[in-house]
């Protein structure tokens, strides 16, 4: 549609995703015919939220006490005993999985404020390091040392401070205000846009985390639109549809949908069936020479094809598998940091601040699988440091190199950002819309 930069509708030229998936052999299921562009003010963020301390303040006060975020998977803790240790900035937290089902509470000794555990693991209670107070998992209080020494605490009443927990899709989700919304009031309609991928079906495959030199913020998102596709990743031009992305909003999560198998705008020529095939299904240069794409189909049916057919004997033949879900990046946000990719893409990102700094931050990607049969053990965090490469994980795949080129900028962005001489970075009205999405809601959150 061509149209003014002004008018709210307008779109890049060339094919939209609806009338691209309208085309597709097997039609997709209905959460991705549904559009709902983003209606609000936000077009420019002000510099200082990635680059300074007091920015960085304001949300550890304001946000992430309050806010619902991901934890762990179930399956990291399956036993009654099993907990897993979630760190946001200077807060821990315990999840635990009791008799009365999974539990949270703040990792501090009530004594003199040791951290009480110092990594995930089992236990039938947790005893403190330093004195040996101890606490039924359940967060009640097991024993005081020197009980007689202590007449002024109530053991009745001195329970592990306790936070929310609640799963969805078989993600564990804390919160540390006793009075927030519900988690499934705050997620709204998010998990009826996953109902058809069944995400509590899935297995962590992969977990690798690499801390990265910059603002959390500035991490996630570029990793929220495909408008850095023409500069990071040109190799894949000619077979991913970058600028014909649709890019919604509900409440507190948003979406973004790149199609691949069908050429990007930017091009000035028009790629063959062949050359869309090769870009997307990056070849490695020593690779044998992909099949031929016959004169009956298309690069991107047959990309679907091939998908299909390794997925069938793993979901069943009597899920019907869909172009678009086997093919397409669908990446959708839950507000503030969690971001699980739709369809059979295998992706979940997080996003967070790295040792409570405003200019560091850990980035950590999920593969979740299909499995069939009996669910295989989840994958543990595989943490690369700073200076040590994507590549360094070779669990990743060939998505280590895309990685690599992703995150090549980032640092240079936080260093360009803090030299900065403006106040504000202005947004894409369109295809930016998931970060003008998160800072409006971010927004909200500060008082
Ligand atoms: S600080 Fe934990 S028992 Fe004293
Ligand atoms: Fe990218």
């Amino acid at each position: 549609m061509a149209t003014t930069a002004d008018d709210a509708r307008s779109r890049s030229a060339g094919i939209s995703y609806q009338e691209l998936i309208a085309n597709d052999v097997v039609a997709p299921p209905a959460p991705l015919t549904w559009e709902n562009p983003l209606d609000v003010p936000v077009t420019s963020v002000p510099v200082t939220r990635y680059t300074t301390q007091s920015f960085y303040d304001l949300e550890m006060r304001d946000l992430w006490p309050r806010v619902w975020q991901m934890a762990c998977r179930e399956e990291e803790i399956p036993n009654v005993g099993d907990y897993s240790v979630y760190e946001i900035g200077l807060y821990s937290i315990i999840v635990v999985r009791t008799q009365e089902g999974i539990r949270a509470h703040h990792n501090v000794c009530r004594h003199r404020g040791r951290k009480l555990v110092d990594f995930d693991g089992h236990a039938a209670s947790f005893i403190c390091p330093f004195h040996g107070f101890s606490w039924n998992i359940d967060g009640s209080s097991r024993s005081v040392t020197s009980q007689w020494d202590f007449p002024h605490i109530d053991q009745k009443n001195f329970t592990l401070t306790p936070a929310l927990a609640d799963t969805w899709g078989g993600w564990v989700f804390v919160n540390m205000d006793m009075e927030a919304e519900s988690l499934a009031s705050f997620m709204g309609d998010l998990p009826t846009h996953f109902a058809p991928w069944s995400p509590e079906n899935r297995y962590i495959e992969a977990h690798v985390g690499k801390v990265m030199k910059c603002n959390w913020k500035l991490c996630q998102e570029a990793f929220m639109e495909a408008l850095h596709v023409i500069t990071t990743h040109p190799q894949i031009l000619a077979g991913i549809g970058d600028e014909n992305s649709q890019y919604d909003a509900w409440g507190n999560f948003s979406r973004a949908i790149t199609p691949n198998g069908t050429p990007s705008p930017h091009l000035r020529s028009a790629p063959s069936e062949q050359e869309m095939f090769d870009s997307i299904t990056m070849r490695a240069l020593d690779d044998p020479p992909n099949p031929g794409v016959p004169e009956s189909t298309t690069a991107r049916a047959m990309m679907a094809a091939g998908a299909r057919a390794g997925l069938q004997p793993i979901v069943g033949d009597d899920v019907l598998l869909a172009d678009a879900e086997v093919s397409d990046s669908i990446y959708y946000t839950l507000f503030p940091n969690f971001h699980p990719w739709g369809g059979y893409n295998r992706i979940v990102y997080r996003f967070r601040p790295w040792q409570n700094r405003f200019d560091r931050s850990l980035m950590e990607c999920y593969y979740l699988s299909p499995f069939a049969g009996d669910r295989p053990d989840p994958a543990p965090l595989h943490l690369l440091g700073e200076d040590e490469p994507w590549t360094n994980a070779p669990e990743l795949g060939l998505l280590a190199k895309v990685f690599t080129q992703d995150t090549f900028n980032l640092p240079q962005v936080q260093a360009g950002l803090m030299a900065a001489q403006y106040d504000e970075v202005f947004l894409a009205r369109y295809q930016e819309t998931k970060l003008r999405h998160f800072h409006h809601l971010l927004a909200q959150w500060l008082r």
